[in-house]
């Protein structure tokens, strides 16, 4: 922990967890807690939970959650410090800056130096676009059909022909360089000394969602090869994870997010309209972008190139948008090789047009399959038909598939009563492609199957979801049952810490706990635990029963584990043999 202890609980109490998160995303009440479609996953029924009782989030769907500096950390992509601080500002806390080690500090001190100085090389390109200097690369752009608002807006730039203007420049503004090897804009070569990355080139600045320059792509003026140079990463630079054009396209007021291949599309893109227009930066879509949309975006578009490698790319973003259950629509720019082109051919009501007329992603696979078979000849056919049908049957929705099985037996002319057929027989055989549900959460058909340590574990859990809930069992649990019991070391630190804040202040707050816990994995464990309800109404002998078998069972395991540890100590055997002979005693009694 990088701050006192006392100090992070003040931030946490002082940001209400409902309060903040209905800020990113609507909040409905529901009985004792709020709740919403998740903001982590895609759904269209509620099943993100928010307490203010507990002051923690959890998502029954998606299985995220924690507390407000948990919901933060994951919302904003920030780490727990980052997100402390956050909190701290929203809520007027001061923070000491002495408080956190100085590589932290450092390391946040040279991510915002390279965003400054990137910021700087933007401002220099963009001004040598409009000098004498820039002016091939200003003509070049004006033949390109951009106009002086786009130019701006997308801030782009000239990078000079000498091999070093931008490095004294951003000397002369007191840049050193050790901080601009870091940059990326900047190469160092043992004989020639520092030079630039980008000469000669049309640079688009790359900026992310919190307006930031983080890096470059250059372009050629003309056929020169390479075509575009890149920022390679560094520490403010993740093209895994960030989108072009997504700091502008997250407040379009359009429809979905629409993903394009290269810089060019999405400016003209915005330029004719289509402001809900980003791109992949120069590689295949990635897990982290689609979970960065997701954020923005319930619906997706691809226009990606109409050649055969845009089409695979097409057709590979569409798995991970079926990861991610985002709806995805295939818009087509034949017989034009990108949007950029389309658009500067036939204008932006013809690109409207096409959106309008975008397919889904499963017709899309589809007509790809059919593109591979010759449908003249009846084997080719059949063929396509028993591929179409598999690629049905998986559709999990009954009433979707029933209506793309219509649209497809329309397409392809296939008797309709026949590829229904095909497909259900396809869904029966179960060809693996079905999208499994997720298995339920405490299932009690795979019970006999679990092992006795997962049961152990399943007991532990079920006390503290226990603890939680009935305060009064803290003090019937005296001299009976101590954290030392709990196996698994997550419960032991959060039975630990319950019974601290138990005893010094005569009641437990969970979200407190997490703060002993600093990663996500750790957070979501936690807040599944702490977010448990028990929807039966249950009688106090019900309840004494069921809380007394798990305290017997946990103390049992624990016993025998000591016993194994202590053999060879005779005394503590002895000790520890009476105990387990006394578990058929222990009583846990509500009233
Ligand atoms: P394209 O070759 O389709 O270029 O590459 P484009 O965007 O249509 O550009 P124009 O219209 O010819 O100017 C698509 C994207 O792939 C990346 C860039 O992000 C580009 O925008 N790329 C392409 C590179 O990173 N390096 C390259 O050499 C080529
Ligand atoms: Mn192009």
């Amino acid at each position: 922990m990088f701050y006192e202890e006392g100090l992070i609980e003040e931030v946490r109490s002082r940001n209400d967890i409902v309060d903040v998160i209905n800020g990113y995303v609507s909040l409905k009440k529901r009985g004792n807690s709020f709740v919403a479609c998740c903001p982590f996953h895609h759904e269209k029924t509620p099943s993100f939970n928010v307490s203010r009782e507990r002051q923690m989030y959890h998502c029954f769907g998606c299985g995220v959650g924690g507390n407000v500096f948990t919901f933060i950390m994951e919302h904003e992509n920030l780490s727990f410090p980052e997100a402390v601080q956050m909190l701290a500002e929203r809520a007027g806390v001061k923070l000491p800056e002495q408080g956190r080690p100085e590589e932290d500090r450092r390391q946040a001190d040279i991510r915002m130096r390279i965003k400054e100085m990137n910021r700087m090389a933007a401002g220099y390109f963009h001004y040598l676009l409009k000098t004498d200097h820039g002016r091939t690369a200003m003509e070049y752009l004006k033949k390109r059909g951009l106009t002086d608002e786009t130019i701006r807006q997308f801030g782009l730039g000239y990078s000079d022909k000498y091999r070093d203007d931008l490095y004294r420049h951003l000397r002369n503004k007191g840049c050193r360089d050790e901080e601009l090897k870091l940059s990326g804009l900047i190469r160092y070569d043992e004989k020639q000394g520092a030079s630039d990355q980008f000469w000669n080139r049309v640079m688009f600045p790359i900026i992310d969602v919190n307006n930031r320059v983080i890096g470059f792509g250059g372009r050629v003026m003309g056929d020169g090869k390479p075509k575009y140079i890149n920022t390679q990463d560094t520490p403010v630079f993740d093209k895994s994870r960030n989108l072009y054009g997504l700091n502008l396209a997250k407040k379009s007021r359009r429809e979905g997010i629409i993903f394009c291949e290269g810089y060019m599309d999405v400016i003209s893109m915005h330029q004719a309209g289509f402001d809900n227009a980003v791109a992949s930066l120069g590689t295949a879509l990635t897990v982290g972008q689609v979970n960065l949309v997701k954020r923005y975006a319930e619906q997706v578009y691809l226009a990606y190139d109409s050649d055969d490698a845009g089409t695979k790319a097409a057709l590979r973003a569409l798995e991970i948008m079926k990861e991610f259950e985002l709806p995805a629509r295939v818009i087509s720019l034949k017989p034009y090789k990108d949007p950029d082109e389309l658009i500067q051919a036939e204008g932006r009501e013809e690109m409207e047009k096409r959106i309008r007329d975008a397919v889904s992603g499963i017709m899309f696979e589809i007509g790809i399959l059919a593109s591979k078979h010759d449908q003249r000849d009846p084997q080719e056919r059949t063929a396509f038909q028993r591929e179409a049908a598999e690629k049905l049957s998986g559709i999990e929705d009954p009433l979707e598939r029933g209506n793309y099985v219509t649209s497809v037996a329309e397409q392809y002319g296939i008797r309709e009563e026949i590829l229904r057929e095909a497909v259900t027989r396809y869904g029966l055989a179960g060809t693996g492609r079905r999208v499994s549900a997720p298995a339920p959460r405490e299932s009690g058909s795979g019970e006999s199957r679990e092992t006795k340590e997962r049961r152990q574990l399943k007991a532990e859990r079920l006390l503290i979801t226990w603890m939680i809930r009935e305060n009064a069992l803290f003090d019937k649990l005296e001299g009976i049952l101590t954290e030392d019991d709990f196996y698994e070391p997550v419960y032991h630190e959060i039975v630990s810490g319950l019974f601290a804040q138990y005893r010094e202040e005569g009641r437990v707050e969970p979200a407190a706990i997490m703060d002993r816990f600093q990663s996500r994995e750790e957070h979501e464990v936690v807040s599944g635990i702490m977010q448990q309800e028990f929807d039966m109404e249950i009688t106090p002998e019900e309840k004494s029963k069921a809380v007394t078998d798990l305290v017997r069972s946990i103390r049992m395991k624990s016993i025998q584990h000591q016993l194994e540890l202590a053999q060879g100590d005779l005394e503590k055997t002895g000790r520890l043999m009476l105990d387990k002979a006394g578990i058929g005693r222990l009583k846990i009694v509500f009233g």
